[in-house]
């Protein structure tokens, strides 16, 4: 199956206005974290940092299309011994700027090494949220299924009389369960925490993902053929991984070393 790669050298603020309206099944991105490796690619001041973010969700909302998926990831750091507040000032504003915000995964850094700080430990998770368009949206859960395991042997073996029945949520979450449903099944569905290691590996972006992450969510919420965008692309993960699991792919970046790496290493010529 042949699929489009497009890659552009450009500001996503300005580049993502030339992207048709309801045109990409899923957004997977990193931006700039708020004055973090302020010496690598810029950093926006955390006080700034809606203000900045929200011309660009604004243009995300409209290319996204109808049923798509926008996955953010994204960490407040640590300010004068204090957790800055702008990841949820963020959510706030795009709400109002109409998403949904569906979910919240959790990146747990199974790979981070430990360290000693006077008031906290070793920070090893980061937020990955979901916003949506409309509440109905594609996803295929059975793409991401995971083995059984302990579980079955676990918990399956001495189930209680509500156990074998369905047990309702009482909040009216829309959840219940029927543990019993699962005994002799092989897989289940996972949880919202994805325990992936750091990538090491790429010398050559110091914030890349792993590869695994934006397959996860390619595999949840996009078919083949569908339309995958990276608005801050950095070394190109998510567009490595699209273009390997037949999706047509999208990215923007700013810097021309990082654009001249990805077009390497996809083998596309850099639009501008
Ligand atoms: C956290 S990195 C993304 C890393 C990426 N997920 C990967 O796997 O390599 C963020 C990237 O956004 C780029 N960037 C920053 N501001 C930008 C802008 N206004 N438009 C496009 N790219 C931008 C930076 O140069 C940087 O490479």
């Amino acid at each position: 199956m042949s699929v489009i790669i497009d890659i552009y050298r450009d500001d996503s603020a300005e580049r993502l206005k030339k992207i048709p309206d309801n045109s990409v099944d899923l957004i997977v991105t990193s931006p700039p974290y708020a004055d973090q490796r302020k010496k690598t690619y810029g950093g926006i001041h955390p006080d700034r940092y809606v203000e900045w973010f929200l011309p660009i969700s604004a243009e995300l909302l409209r290319v996204l299309k109808p049923t798509g998926t926008f996955i953010l990831n994204i960490k407040e750091k640590v300010v004068n011994g204090e957790r800055s507040i702008y990841v949820m000032q963020l959510i706030l504003a795009m709400r109002q700027q109409g998403w949904i915000w569906t979910e919240e995964f959790i990146w747990h850094k199974k790979n981070s090494y430990p360290g000693k700080w006077p008031n906290r430990f070793r920070d090893s998770w980061e937020r990955l949220l979901q916003f949506n368009k409309e509440k109905k949206f594609n996803m295929y859960q059975e793409e991401v299924m995971v083995p059984m395991g302990d579980w079955a042997k676990s918990r399956l073996k001495n189930l209680s009389e509500i156990d074998k029945s369905r047990d309702n949520s009482k909040v009216g979450s829309g959840f219940g369960k029927n543990i019993s449903n699962w005994i002799n099944r092989d897989k289940a569905y996972p949880t919202n925490v994805l325990h992936l290691a750091t990538e090491c590996n790429n010398k050559n972006h110091s914030a890349a993902f792993p590869e695994e992450l934006p397959e996860w969510f390619i595999k949840l919420f996009t078919r083949e053929g569908d339309c995958v965008l990276d608005p801050f692309m950095g070394s190109g993960t998510t567009l490595l991984v699209a273009k390997r699991m037949n999706r047509n792919a999208i990215g923007i970046e700013i810097i021309p070393e990082y654009c001249e790496m990805v077009s390497e290493r996809l083998d596309v010529e850099i639009k501008e």
